[in-house]
């Protein structure tokens, strides 16, 4: 990595208006994070110590997931959208801190990665004042294309300005440009907004620097990294994309997926090698799963560790704050929430278990419920280790259960109770002999006299 201080302007102020969508575009998501949070994140990645995020006037929901990803960017306003030079141009007073490189960003443009970045910024490192990330597409419709020659790039041409001929060309602007730090400034306030569509296009820094006899460079990315969003379409397209990536990351850090194209990840999730995920199985944020563990068919995961030697599934679900014990089993139709498991602990049919910890081999029978909201508070359920609940027991919480206690079957279990006590919870059973033989003659009988 470059010794070069770098200072990166990404550009989020756009509304949007092509998503047809209330949402700020770049707080729309990506694999479970919004895509200026992708942008930021390999920013982080690439070393860029000093990050500016150009948002919109009235976006304070964007402001506060800004800091929230990124603490020490700092958020300038740029409050009418002129276009992209004038939107880089909001963060001018942040642009005059003297830097190495200048990096501008698209909030709207998630995919790139920090190897590529690098690329930017190894051209300004070799002497290049502006550097231009292009890539070559089949579809460059909306895209602003690269004007080359003999292997320079003269100008980039938006869609809107460009002539047929210019059309036809397929190696198009991503939007990420680097900047060097003793330029950017000067080039962005000498653009002008003479063209089709009258706004400041960043775009035209190209023009100006190759008057100034500046050194200009392209440099190629690939057509998956570089994808911009403007429409509901293209984010499905890089949704796509990015799950195909996160499979392939997948396979090659040794998973098996048994039917990859099934299984959706999250921009985070971690599974290491020797895990086996199953057919339709979807990953939300915060997932973290060890070697050994084995994701049945058709379950859905978020916020939920898992340890070496469990299985979960199929079809269970596994919400924030789930913690799984090694060797624990978590079956069909089970939902746990900020549940903790200990080693070997098993819910393997039709229970909810929230708010909860299950010591380590307990045995949690089939429609155990714990009820752990009374429709204002949320209580907490505590069962030791070596436990036994019975099927279709209700744990009313609080409540603690100890260790090596047993809970009879359809118990509703409202007080404590004792490590290696057994609970009853539920009516005696009486039965009375010869008593269905006479219901049944009287019951003929009431029929027979109203037919
Ligand atoms: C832009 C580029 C185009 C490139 C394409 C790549 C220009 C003039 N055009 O077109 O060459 O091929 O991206 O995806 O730069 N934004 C603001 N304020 C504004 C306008 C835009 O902050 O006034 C932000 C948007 O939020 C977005 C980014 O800048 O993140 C790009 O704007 P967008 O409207 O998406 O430009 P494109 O038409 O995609
Ligand atoms: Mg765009």
């Amino acid at each position: 990595m470059t010794s070069r201080s770098c200072h990166s302007v990404v550009l989020a102020a756009g509304l949007g208006t092509r998503m047809k969508s209330d949402l700020p575009k770049v707080m729309h998501e990506i694999g479970g994070l919004p895509l200026v949070g992708h942008v930021l994140k390999v920013l982080a990645d690439a070393g860029s110590e000093r990050v500016s995020v150009v948002t919109g006037p009235d976006m304070p929901d964007l402001e506060d997931l800004v800091a929230k990803l990124a603490a020490a960017a700092q958020c300038f306003v740029q409050t009418d959208r002129l276009g992209t030079a004038h939107a880089a141009l909001a963060a001018s007073s942040a642009m005059e801190m003297p830097t190495d490189d200048v990096l501008v960003l698209f909030g709207d443009t998630p995919l790139v990665t920090s190897e590529t970045i690098s690329k930017v910024r190894d051209a300004l490192a070799e002497g290049a004042d502006l550097v231009v990330l292009g890539f070559e597409t089949k579809t460059p419709h909306g895209y602003g294309r690269l004007l080359m020659k003999d292997g320079h790039l003269l100008a980039i041409r938006e869609e809107k300005d460009a002539s047929d001929a210019e059309r036809q060309i397929t190696f198009c602007n991503s939007g990420i440009m680097g900047f060097a730090g003793n330029h950017a400034l000067d080039l962005m306030r000498a653009i002008g907004n003479d063209n089709v569509k009258g706004e400041y296009y960043l775009t035209d820094a190209v023009e100006i620097a190759n008057e100034r006899g500046l050194k200009v460079v392209a440099v190629a990315g690939s057509e998956v990294e570089t994808q911009g969003i403007n429409n509901r379409a293209q984010l499905a397209a890089c949704e796509a994309d990015f799950q195909a990536r996160k499979r392939t990351e997948a396979l090659d850090s040794g998973v098996t997926l048994l039917a990859p194209d099934t299984v959706f990840f999250a921009h985070d999730t971690v599974i290491q090698a020797d895990v086996i995920i199953e057919q339709n199985v979807v990953f939300g944020p915060g997932v973290n799963i060890r070697s050994g563990a084995h994701i049945r068919a058709f379950s859905h995961l978020e916020g939920a560790a898992v340890s070496s030697g469990a299985v979960v599934g199929p079809y269970a679900r596994l919400r924030p704050g789930t913690e799984l014990g090694k060797g624990v089993r978590v079956g069909n139709f089970v939902e746990a929430k900020n549940a903790k498991f200990g080693e070997g602990a098993k819910a393997n049919h039709l229970s909810y278990v929230g708010d909860a910890r299950v010591g380590a081999k307990s045995n949690i029978g089939a429609g155990t419920i714990t009820c752990n909201y009374d429709g204002f508070l949320k209580h907490r359920t505590e069962i030791g280790s070596g436990t036994f609940v019975g099927s279709n027991s209700t744990l009313v919480a609080p409540i603690s259960i100890g260790g090596g206690a047993f809970v009879a079957a359809g118990s509703v279990i409202t007080k404590d109770v004792a490590s290696d006590a057994m609970a009853f919870g539920r009516s005696r059973q009486q039965a009375k002999d010869g008593m269905a033989k006479v219901l049944r003659e009287k019951l003929k009988k009431a029929k027979d006299q109203n037919s």
